[in-house]
């Protein structure tokens, strides 16, 4: 069994007054069903962890240390307190010239010090139009994801870029389409027992009225979520709903 995961991006948002966000989505689920990340600026790592709440680093460097201004290693996201780190999201595709190797570098280095990699994959609005979902999805995950995946250390978050921030969503079933095409990706390359492991998010425009309907669809274990991440009591309804 696959234990869903609620994971929130607050992407360049936040500040140490939301420690009150925290605490309020530690307070409202004291026993979770489900696990709960909470993955901030880097900066606010170190001073929100230890409130009950799992973070999470949103990028790191391929390298453990150098000359790399304004990068962060994956050894200093695990120092302040993380136990995760999201790599390949859209933004850092688009505004950064990310590419598949790089993610696949920041993995692996997320791997050398034990933290979990949700490897983030979807298609622009461009691929979708044209029929080429599945072929980009199936691209980037073959590229971003390194060798020696399991479902400790891997999560994959499927967030097509036309979704975020847009209050659109796929429907259920194209969804489910592409997720089920991840996973027979993940089975293919590492076999079936470690890719039934892993679990697979959703993510772009997940909210309390449409989170339900989406945990609902098969090989859907959990969600990325954005914007409704930054307020506890949008991010406590769709953590309610996937319990
Ligand atoms: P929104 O939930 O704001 O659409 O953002 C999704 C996302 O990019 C999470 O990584």
């Amino acid at each position: 069994m696959r234990r869903k995961l609620i994971a929130g991006n607050w992407k360049m948002n936040g500040s140490r007054e939301s420690g009150a966000v925290i605490d309020a989505v530690r307070d409202a689920h004291p026993e979770p069903a489900v696990e709960i990340l909470v993955c901030p600026p880097a900066t606010l790592i170190a001073p929100l962890a230890g409130r009950g709440i799992a973070m999470g680093g949103q990028d790191c460097h391929p390298e453990p240390e150098g000359a790399h201004t304004g990068d962060v290693a994956a050894e200093m996201l695990r120092e302040a307190g993380a136990v995760a780190v999201i790599l390949g999201h859209s933004e850092r595709r688009a505004e950064h010239g990310e590419g598949d190797a790089l993610v696949e570098a920041k993995a692996r280095a997320a791997w050398r010090t034990g933290l979990l990699a949700i490897v983030c994959v979807g298609e622009s609005e461009a691929d979708r139009d044209a029929g080429r979902t599945l072929e980009v999805v199936g691209r980037q995950v073959a590229g971003s994801i390194p060798d020696g995946a399991t479902p400790d250390n891997l999560v994959v978050a499927y967030e097509p870029v036309w979704a975020i921030g847009t209050g659109r969503t796929p429907s259920l079933e194209e969804i489910g389409a592409v997720h089920a095409f991840i996973r027979e990706k993940l089975s293919e390359r590492f076999g079936a027992g470690t890719s039934d492991g892993i679990r697979l998010l959703y993510g772009g425009s997940v909210k309390p009225a449409n989170a339900a309907d989406i945990f609902g669809v098969p090989d859907v274990d959990g969600a990325l979520v954005g914007g409704a991440s930054l307020k506890a009591e949008d991010f406590n309804g769709i953590i309610a709903a996937a319990g």
